[in-house]
């Protein structure tokens, strides 16, 4: 695909002040209770990076990858390239995603964090994009929805580029 244009759809600005009310949202519902917050790489990154330090209850912070192969209507396709490294067993949990799109990749994550015990599982996604949904996730805390589209920026890429951006943008191709 080339492209032909980035057309920004959530500002910096717009990235910053959401981020901050997630933050203060997520804060409140935990209080001062233990909890692990699990990014989901690579996307997730920059989010991640963002959202904890409004956190003021010293979350423990852990790292998964996900791999998805084949045909992304066959949830069987989606694993771990790399796993969590801290016990969540008695825990409160909270995945924090970048996007969700099909849904596969969180409703895989979201059963196999289950299986392990914890006190609670939540899911904080930065942007919803419903169209393409092939599986009911619902995420506990959105940053943004979006009907559709194609997005890249603050942590999101294009072909592993594009991440580095500070605003999100969406590529129109030619
Ligand atoms: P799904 O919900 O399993 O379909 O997969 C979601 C994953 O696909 C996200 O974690 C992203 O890595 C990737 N993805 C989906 N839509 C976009 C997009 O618009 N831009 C960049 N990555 C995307
Ligand atoms: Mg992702």
């Amino acid at each position: 695909m080339k492209v032909k244009e980035f057309r920004v759809v959530f500002s910096e600005q717009a990235i910053r002040a959401r981020v901050a009310e997630l933050g203060a949202e997520i804060q409140q519902i935990y209080g001062n209770e233990p909890l692990v917050m699990v990014c989901v790489l690579k996307g997730a990154f920059v989010f991640f990076a963002d959202l904890v330090r409004h956190m003021t209850n010293n979350p423990e912070l852990d790292f998964v990858r996900l791999a998805s192969y084949g045909s992304s209507t066959e949830s069987s396709t989606i694993s771990f390239t790399k796993d969590i490294e801290i016990a969540i067993e008695g825990k409160h949990v909270l995945i924090v995603e970048d996007i969700i799109d099909t849904g596969h990749s969180m409703d895989f994550l979201l059963r196999q964090l289950a299986a392990r015990g914890a006190k609670s599982l939540r899911l904080a996604v930065l942007i919803d994009k419903y169209e393409r949904r092939e599986v009911p996730v619902s995420a506990d805390f959105v940053g943004f929805s979006m009907h559709e589209g194609f997005i890249v920026g603050y942590g999101l890429d294009y072909a592993e580029k594009y991440r580095e951006l500070t605003a999100i943008y969406e590529i129109i191709p030619e």
